[in-house]
């Protein structure tokens, strides 16, 4: 059995929604110590849904094919939706990744998280403390850190 899925290929070598938003409404920018890989994420939101959805991803094809599935499956959808997002719903999406590969998924949910919580912020729209627990995306100290 190959290593990737037909679909992890396919998004890595046609990855959707790949650039940059200008004026995007928040923007999430996260990263994997260990690899040193970077994501991005860009939304546009009208009222509570996203409307659009663009990343940049400097990493492995895994974090590219996740980071291009996770846009399709968050694009057009309510920010509560986009909230419940996993990483595990990412890679089944993408037919599964390898083992040591689902980090990669990992950086697209914490991203969308990340470009969301930017958005409240600027928006001064309240959420409860806790969460976004990754520290790497926010200014406040938490003790809750993930891997
Ligand atoms: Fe770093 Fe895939 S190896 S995100």
């Amino acid at each position: 059995m190959p290593l990737y899925s037909e679909k992890v290929m396919d998004h890595f070598r046609n990855p959707r929604n790949v650039g940059v938003i200008e004026n995007a409404d928040g923007v999430g920018e996260v990263g994997n110590a260990k690899c040193g890989d970077i994501m991005k994420i860009y939304l546009k939101i009208d009222g509570s849904n996203i409307t659009d959805v663009k990343f940049e991803t400097f990493g492995c094809g895994s974090a590219i094919a996740s980071s291009s599935m996770a846009t399709e499956l968050i694009k057009g959808k309510p920010l509560s939706e986009a909230l419940q997002l996993t990483n595990r719903a990412v890679a089944e999406a993408l037919d599964g990744l390898p083992a040591h590969k689902m980090h990669c998924s990992v950086l697209a949910e914490e991203a969308i998280k990340a470009a969301i919580k930017d958005y409240y912020d600027r928006n001064h729209i309240a959420y409860p403390y806790g969460m976004f627990p990754d520290c790497s995306c926010c200014e406040h100290q938490c003790d809750s850190q993930q891997q």
